[in-house]
């Protein structure tokens, strides 16, 4: 069997091909990287695989089994390059594919959502056996707000009272290997989040507590929020984009009860205090 990682060189593609490796022999996992040169110190087999050279993906597909499509980063650029992949698995004949999307991609009111849903719909129509595992938030993506409130006492957003069911990568990363390694997940879309949702304000009070004095949550209004983003050095785009993504999670959109992730891991997800202590560090 040999099962193939997209962004292996990414932060979540790392932890996925670190814990790949303790279950099966490396000979059988494949890193896909758009630079094979940062991939060295994985320890498996590298292959070019750029999503902006279409001619790299039907070679870097051959004789790959399973492959996990951990989407692009590049937020706007996404639609056409995981098209382009899907296609690529089509020609490479690809058995299965596992699909890290976002919850509840299809409804979502976040924007990123777009993209997710139109990877799941070419995921769908190429009639290769797929699961889509579709993550919620990363504690991770709280490390510069929390370090921004440690630097000024405050931590500032705008999602008000909304729950935010956040895990950490390795927790999703657990789930990733599970379903790349078990049976019976053809066909399912898991939707994945941590097992206890926190406001942002009782981020700011854990954060207070680790850090042992008062650091509350100013909520803002959106435009205040992208504004103050912007002014911390966040570039405007994706400060207007953050600051619209806490409207979304302030009416749920990131909140979810399910507990598929743990149940798929087997053990309860990274709670609150676990990610405030390896943000702060
Ligand atoms: N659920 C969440 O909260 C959350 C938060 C952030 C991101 N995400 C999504 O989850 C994915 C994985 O998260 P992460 O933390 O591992 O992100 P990351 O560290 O930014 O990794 C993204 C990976 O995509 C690769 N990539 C980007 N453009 C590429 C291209 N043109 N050709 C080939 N490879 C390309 C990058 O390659 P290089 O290593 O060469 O840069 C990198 O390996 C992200 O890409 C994003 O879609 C989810």
């Amino acid at each position: 069997m040999t099962i193939a990682i997209t962004g292996a060189t990414g932060q979540l593609g790392r932890i996925v091909v670190e814990k790949l490796k303790e279950k099966l022999p490396a000979g059988e996992i494949v890193a896909l990287a758009r630079n094979p040169e940062r991939a060295g110190d994985l320890g498996v087999e590298a292959r070019r695989f750029d999503y902006d050279r279409p001619e790299t993906l039907a070679p870097g597909l051959a004789g790959v089994d399973t492959l996990l499509l951990i989407s692009s980063s590049e937020v706007g650029k996404r639609g056409p390059q995981h098209t382009a992949i899907v296609a690529a698995a089509r020609q490479a004949g690809v058995g299965r594919i596992v699909y890290t999307s976002l919850l509840r991609a299809d409804t979502t009111p976040l924007s990123l959502g777009t993209e997710h849903a139109e990877t799941e719909r070419a995921i769908a129509a190429s009639g290769i056996p797929h699961t889509f595992l579709r993550n919620g938030w990363y504690l991770e993506n709280y490390a510069a707000s929390v370090q921004g409130a440690l630097a000024h006492g405050t931590l500032i957003g705008a999602a008000g009272e909304g729950r935010i069911a956040a895990a950490s990568r390795a927790d999703y990363a657990d789930a990733a290997v599970a379903v790349l390694l078990g049976t019976g997940h053809d066909g399912k879309t898991y939707e994945l989040a941590g097992d206890t949702g926190f406001t942002l304000a009782e981020l700011a009070a854990e954060v207070s507590r680790q850090a042992g004095r008062d650091i509350p949550y100013r909520n803002l209004p959106q435009a205040d929020h992208a504004a103050a983003l912007a002014g911390a050095g966040v570039p405007a785009p994706f400060a207007e984009m953050l600051a619209a993504w806490d409207i979304d999670i302030a009416n749920g959109a990131l909140f979810d009860d399910g507990h598929q992730l743990s149940r798929l891991i087997g053990r309860p997800t990274t709670g609150l205090a676990d990610g405030v202590k390896a943000l702060i560090g």
